[in-house]
């Protein structure tokens, strides 16, 4: 469903990605996982076409650049810094975002949407009055509301109570249950080990490793027996311990 193929991106002299490949077939979870300033907000605006690569290529489905608009219709975008508007309701908001994507949605299909991401009963109120856990719900029901066959979702569950985030893991579950790609970013290693069938370790712009948990722990891990902690180990042991960015 997604392909990267030797995927650059600098800013000015930061080479943000640099040659990166990935691929997430239909109904699978990769999880791009590392450290601040590791390149994947910047992997994410390229796959979105929000911002073309300076070499290689990205190919969403068969055969198409997300640059294009139609194919950027393929893909449900949740980006890591919420573009919500304080003054729209979350009704509102998803049925702007839905024509934006060119699909026409009933405020009955409008509140399922809120519905699954428990947002129905303040579905009239301003986004403005939400609570940051609420606006990252609602930055997810817009990414989803078109039915995309590629989600992409950076950092879901930032800022988000224990209780939402678990509700929105089951969402991107049964997503990827239905056939639908997905490519998110976290911190939360605890998150990337239950959500992702895959993880791509990522800093300075390049894929440093990747493989399913047990994999990556396997081969790169320091013998830790909680696989939570084993990720975590992993990618420490991988990207060093210095702070960043
Ligand atoms: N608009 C920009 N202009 C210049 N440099 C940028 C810009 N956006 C990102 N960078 C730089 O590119 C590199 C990659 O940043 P990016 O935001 O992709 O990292 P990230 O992995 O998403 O980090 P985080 O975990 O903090 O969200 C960093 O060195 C960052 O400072
Ligand atoms: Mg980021």
């Amino acid at each position: 469903m997604l392909t990267l193929r030797e995927v650059s991106k600098s800013y000015g002299r930061v080479r943000a990605v640099d040659g990166v490949s990935l691929r997430v077939a239909a109904g699978e979870v990769v999880g791009l996982l590392g450290p601040n300033g590791a390149g994947k907000s910047t992997t994410v605006a390229l796959v979105t076409g929000l911002m073309r690569p300076d070499s290689g290529s990205v190919t969403v489905g068969a055969a198409g650049d997300p640059s294009n608009a139609s194919v950027r219709r393929a893909i449900g975008f949740a980006p890591q810094e919420l573009a919500l508007y304080d003054m729209l309701t979350a009704t509102e908001t998803v049925t702007m975002f839905a024509r934006l994507y060119g699909a026409f949605r009933s405020r009955r299909q409008v509140l399922e949407a809120l519905d699954m991401v428990g947002l129905a009963t303040r579905a009239d109120e301003r986004v403005g009055g939400y609570s940051g856990g609420m606006k990252r719900r609602l930055n997810l029901a817009v990414a989803l509301i078109h039915e995309p066959p590629l989600l992409v979702l950076d950092e879901p569950t930032a800022g988000v109570d224990p209780q939402s985030r678990a509700h929105v893991r089951g969402i991107i579950r049964s997503r990827a249950a239905s056939g639908c790609a997905v490519l998110l970013t976290t911190h939360d290693m605890e998150e990337a080990e239950k959500l992702s069938d895959r993880i791509a370790l990522m800093d300075h712009g390049k894929i440093q490793a990747e493989g399913t948990v047990d994999e990556l722990v396997a081969i790169h891990g320091a013998g830790s027996s909680r696989v939570a902690r084993g990720l975590e180990s992993v990618l420490l042991k991988l990207t060093g311990r210095e702070l960043r960015e």
